[in-house]
């Protein structure tokens, strides 16, 4: 068996940045609710005007992440692209990459796991290189939840937290047996779906329905987060991920130098940050500039800890994430 190892992260986020007091424009809300909940002091929304989409922003950091690696793009063997916002209902975000790289025809495959979807994403291109089937794969998370938002007082409770943007990274097959991903951990729970979801369009209730119903308020095609409850399980499943992650390996949370938490919400990572112990060195938040990215969260935070040296080689660092599904995960590595 190969082992793998990341060789190159980048990141891209859309120039606007929306501040918590610019969300009083369209809805009730206040910049202290917003910071005492969620530590979110500001968000990045694409400009509808700039034409970016999920895969435009998807492509740009998969551009800097194989620059990063010292790669080219003819060395990329497959594409795997994480996201909850594809630019169309199908095809995926993966295969429009691939266009607008201008790569060969090689494979891309898209991953619907949310928040923890990048985790998945690097879990399923770890096999692949284990299994010596790909040298070289680009794995993205990338997200554009500003266009499906309900900018009203109604969405505030979900509107005031996600974000835009897009992170990737290039995982490598990799010789040295000293450093690379030792161990991923993936989990579902699908009797809560409902409790984070977008229950439409969708084969259970196409726009038509929706149409012929002419329901006001029928607001099944925007995001619902039943908050207190997913926060709930949210502390529980980040902390038994990143233990299983550590018990598999023979490890302590003495041992993380560097924990990245998906960014869902800055209490959740404190919480966490404090039931293992660690120091505001040892965890890495962003969610105060970027708000929620889902799928994008982790790999932009990993390329900007690491573009602030925040990440040195033998470090020990352990992603953990957990979300819609529910799904939740964690990846371990020795950078
Ligand atoms: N501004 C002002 N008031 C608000 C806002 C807002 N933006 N949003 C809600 N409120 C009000 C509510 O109307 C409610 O008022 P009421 O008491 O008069 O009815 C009150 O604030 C409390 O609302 P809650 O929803 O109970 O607030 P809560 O304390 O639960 O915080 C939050 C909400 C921040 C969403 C929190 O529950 C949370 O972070 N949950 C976890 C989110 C998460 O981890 N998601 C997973 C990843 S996302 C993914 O996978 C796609």
């Amino acid at each position: 068996m190969y082992k793998s190892r990341i060789t190159g992260c980048g990141h891209f986020l859309p120039e606007r940045i929306v501040k918590n007091s610019d969300l009083l424009e369209f809805m009730e809300t206040s910049d202290e609710w917003i910071q005492e909940r969620t530590g979110i002091e500001e968000r990045r929304w694409i400009d509808p005007a700039s034409g970016e989409t999920t895969s435009t922003m998807g492509a740009k950091a998969a551009e800097r992440a194989i620059a990063h690696a010292g790669l080219t793009k003819e060395d990329i063997d497959f594409i795997i692209f994480a996201t909850l916002s594809p630019d169309m209902y199908f095809p995926g975000g993966g295969v429009r990459v691939q266009d607008i790289l201008g790569m060969s025809t090689i494979g891309a495959l898209d991953v619907r796991n949310q928040c923890s979807g990048f985790v998945y994403a690097l879990s399923v291109a770890d096999q692949f290189i284990k299994t010596g089937m790909y040298k070289n794969i680009l794995v993205i998370g990338s997200e554009n939840h500003s266009g499906g938002l309900e900018k009203s007082t109604r969405g505030r409770g979900v509107t005031v937290i996600f974000g835009d943007g897009a992170g990737a990274v290039v995982l490598s097959r990799s010789d040295d047996e000293t450093r690379g991903l030792l161990s991923t951990h993936l989990h579902s729970e699908g009797a809560h779906a409902a409790q984070l979801s977008l229950l439409s369009p969708s084969t259970g209730r196409w726009v038509d329905e929706i149409m012929k119903d002419n329901d006001p308020d029928d607001i099944s095609y925007y995001p619902y987060m039943n908050g207190q409850f997913v926060f709930k399980h949210a502390v529980v499943r980040f902390s038994e991920v990143i233990n299983e992650a550590l018990a598999v390996n023979n490890l302590t949370s003495s041992d993380i130098d560097l924990l990245i938490p998906h960014q869902a919400n800055l209490r959740i990572a404190q919480f966490i940050q404090k039931k293992f112990g660690l120091t505001d060195d040892q965890v890495y938040n962003n969610i105060m500039r970027y708000g929620n990215t889902t799928a994008a969260s982790i790999p932009i935070a990993l390329s900007e800890a690491v573009d602030e040296g925040r990440v040195k080689q033998g470090d020990l660092v352990v992603m953990a994430a957990f979300g819609s599904g529910f799904t939740w995960a964690s990846a371990l590595f020795k950078w």
